[in-house]
């Protein structure tokens, strides 16, 4: 009966925009140390709210109290000397809290969450160089996310060595972040290895991912993301996640 099955799809389309208007719209910023997350992060956030949009910025490992709790023993190297394994499990519970407590709640809300690292991080670091094994990986996002994937995910790509250059300049310029963290100490190649994890993590998922050059002037990398957010958000709105204003 093609009438019953036209009036279906109608439906589907009908309740997939109330869904897409109902639920807010998840960015997560990836990349590596100086990359230009943060920069990014609070200027996408300032634009957004000068637009009338709800935002919240939040970042990982942290942004909910049980998380910032976990973030002070993971980057402050506390949990190091017990192993990847014991990590890479720190960095879902901080995770699965953080989710719980904040992401999930500003999503249902309708508002706009922008995440500086999320689960592509823990691809990278624990999973590319921490060798954590894959199955492992695949488990620890199955109970710390479920099914909660951002809908967008900007990966800022730079040479590791400029980006960990720009990472040492700001910490001269504060006082708070003097010495350098737990994963800023590690060797350049190691560095370099994961920008090429974020890279091939985009390659492999380019519906959800877009690799933005961190090389570039940071107002210029600010226009590109914006036209990237409001071009997902216009999708939404139509119903088609998007992909007519790709194409
Ligand atoms: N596109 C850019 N070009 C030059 N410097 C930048 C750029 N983006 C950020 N910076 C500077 O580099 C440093 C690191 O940027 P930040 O946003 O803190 O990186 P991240 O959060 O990825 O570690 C900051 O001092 C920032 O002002
Ligand atoms: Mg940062």
């Amino acid at each position: 009966m093609p009438g019953r099955a036209s009036n279906y799809k109608r439906r589907r389309r009908e309740v997939g925009k109330a869904l897409a208007t109902a639920r807010g719209l998840f960015v997560t910023f990836e990349g590596g140390e100086g990359a230009g997350k943060s920069t990014q992060i609070r200027l996408l956030a300032e634009t957004l709210r000068a637009n009338g949009h709800t935002v919240v910025t939040t970042r990982e490992p942290g942004g909910s109290a049980g998380a910032e709790a976990l973030r002070h023993v993971l980057l402050s190297g506390a949990a190091e000397p017990f192993g990847v394994r014991m990590e890479a499990l720190l960095f879902a519970a901080a995770r699965a809290d953080h989710l719980d407590c904040v992401i999930r709640p500003a999503l249902a809300r309708g508002e706009i969450v922008l995440c500086d690292r999320f689960v592509d991080s823990s691809r990278v670091y624990q999973g590319v160089t921490g060798n954590i094994e894959p199955p492992l990986m695949a488990a620890l996002e199955r109970v710390s996310i479920g099914s909660t994937m951002p809908d967008v995910t900007l990966v800022l790509d730079l040479a590791a060595a400029e980006g960990l250059q720009r990472a040492r300049r700001r910490a001269g310029a504060s006082a708070e972040g003097a010495s350098p963290d737990r994963f800023e100490k590690e060797k350049l190649e190691i560095h370099e290895k994961r920008r090429q994890g974020f890279l091939d993590i985009a390659a492999r998922e380019p519906e959800r991912c877009r690799v933005v050059d961190g090389s570039l002037e940071v107002e210029h990398i600010a226009r590109d993301i914006l036209s990237e957010v409001t071009r997902v958000m216009a999708g939404r709105a139509s119903g088609d996640g998007g992909q007519a204003a790709r194409s």
